[in-house]
């Protein structure tokens, strides 16, 4: 069998990504359909060397179509996928709109695909910060247990979308040129005031909550719950988040900290582990100056670990640095990933 698959938000810094992720998946593709806003209708893209008509993106255009993948945004899933799955559709969604859903898998197929099986129509991908982070740590959860989980994040632009990278390389130039830095998106575009974010950091990442954190810090921390927590022999988890976006295009770093239940783990086990768990990379040699960077994980799948360490005054507690590409490992390839186990485990 092969399958008419959609890609909604086509267009976008994710869509494009989808598109490229599908053409060398393992999926059997019949035909495809590019959704996008009105503004795209009459754009052409291509896949697998042929021109494909960008068409909008309404109810009625998921006729006949058996696998939605889509990144247009929050408000747009909401609206459209409830008619793709009456259509007949599955759906992978990229946004936050059904993430907490508890009738909505959230999947990161190294982690917990047997929640795929679960599914009801539409299956989540989590936030990019969560999936990399937790493809890093799961190992080491189900291997030595995770009493507490210490996150600092530093966000590449292109996780809030193609026009806030136009708007990094836009602020860099007029840096260059020393003209005033215009800014219209970052932060994020669903709030107020605007920053200049080249040659700057931005400790906000999506809009703030009553708690003082931000929704992308919420996320990670509730995201990782209904992930790992779903384990039959879970253990409580605390995890606590701060959320930056840096002056990179792609690829998100974070610095974890972690305290595990089992005392005896070393960090030389710990990165054994690593070494030989799916969808991972250590790169780890300080004598070598080896560590994971944005700009080497571009394009890549997996996920890079290094700088593993342990905090020299805590026993059982750990640092290491984690790196994948947002668009990727983050986004188009966790939905397209998990669109190949869906067809492999027979539930598409
Ligand atoms: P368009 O290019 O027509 O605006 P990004 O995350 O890079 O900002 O991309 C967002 C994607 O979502 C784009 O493909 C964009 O299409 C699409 N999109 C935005 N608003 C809508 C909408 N109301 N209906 C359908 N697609 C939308």
């Amino acid at each position: 069998t092969s399958y008419n698959v959609a890609i909604l938000g086509a267009t976008g810094a994710v869509g494009t990504r989808m598109i490229e992720q599908l053409e060398t998946s393992s999926i059997p593709v019949k035909t495809v359909k590019f959704l996008a806003s009105k503004r795209s209708v009459g754009k052409v893209l291509r896949f697998k060397g042929q021109d494909v008509k960008v068409e909008e993106a309404t109810p009625e255009v998921f006729r006949g179509v058996d696998l939605v993948l889509s990144s247009a945004g929050g408000s747009v899933s909401k609206k459209l996928l409830p008619a793709a799955v009456k259509a007949g559709a599955v759906c992978v969604d990229n946004t936050s709109a059904f993430r907490m859903d508890p009738n909505v898998p959230l999947v990161i197929p190294e982690v917990n695909r047997a929640a795929l099986a679960q599914h009801q129509g539409i299956i989540a991908n989590p936030n990019c910060s969560t999936i990399q982070m937790l493809v890093a740590l799961a190992p080491i959860y189900r291997q030595y247990g995770l009493k507490q989980i210490v996150v600092s994040t530093y966000q590449a632009v292109s996780g809030a979308g193609q026009s806030a990278i136009n708007e990094l390389l836009q602020q860099t130039q007029q840096y260059l040129k020393q003209e005033p830095l215009t800014a219209n998106i970052l932060p994020t575009k669903n709030d107020i005031k605007h920053y200049p974010q080249a040659f700057n950091l931005l400790p906000q990442i999506d809009v703030f909550e009553d708690s003082g954190y931000t929704h992308e810090e919420w996320k990670m921390i509730h995201e990782t719950k209904k992930i790992l927590l779903a384990d039959p022999d879970a253990t409580q988890i605390k995890v606590t988040a701060t959320c930056v976006r840096v002056p990179v295009v792609i690829g998100h770093g974070e610095s974890v900290y972690f305290t595990v239940t089992d005392q005896t783990a070393t960090t030389t086990q710990i990165r054994d582990l690593l070494a030989k768990s799916p969808g991972i990379v250590v790169q780890d040699d300080t004598r070598q100056q080896f560590y994971p960077q944005p700009l080497n994980a571009e394009g890549k799948r997996e996920t890079f670990v290094g700088r593993l360490r342990p905090d020299l005054e805590n026993t059982g507690a750990f640092n290491c640095w984690v790196v994948s590409d947002n668009l990727l490992k983050g986004a188009a390839w966790n939905t397209v990933q998990i669109a190949e186990c869906l067809i492999e485990d027979h539930l598409l």
